[in-house]
């Protein structure tokens, strides 16, 4: 990615993940920030930036889809509010991590302190029994 001198300066503890234009209405794009799997979605005027893993079984999200506001996994359709990461849909799993995200000069900005202070997701396969 890259700036020219007319975009603002970075705001301390943000860091640019994509360029508006580098986003489609209605698509999930994945980004990795400090060592993190996020994605984007571009939802109207509304961007949110949320961790990419399901909270279920950690399947990619920006593989689902979007609709309504939401986002619904792949793998067992769960979904999740790109608002507040509330899941739904008969679901009562964790929260979808939803990052402070600001669009400047054309560029989308994600707080990067607030994603640094969330451990990473770790995903722990757990052995069948024998
Ligand atoms: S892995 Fe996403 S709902 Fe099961």
């Amino acid at each position: 990615m890259t700036c020219d001198r007319s975009d603002p300066p970075a705001p301390d503890g943000w860091t640019a993940v994509a360029t508006l234009a580098d986003l489609t209405e209605g698509a999930l794009a994945p980004v990795e920030v400090a060592g993190h799997r996020l994605m984007l979605a571009l939802t109207g005027a509304r961007v949110s930036v949320c961790q990419r893993l399901c909270p279920h079984e950690y399947a990619d999200l920006s593989r689902g889809r979007l609709d309504g506001g939401r986002v619904f996994c792949p793998r067992h359709r769960a979904s999740f509010n790109l608002v507040d990461g509330a899941s739904g849909g008969g679901w009562d799993l964790p929260s979808l991590r939803v990052y402070p995200t600001e669009i400047r000069g054309g560029q989308v900005w994600v707080e990067q302190a607030a994603v640094e202070a969330d451990p990473p997701l770790r995903i722990v396969r757990i052995a069948p029994r024998v």
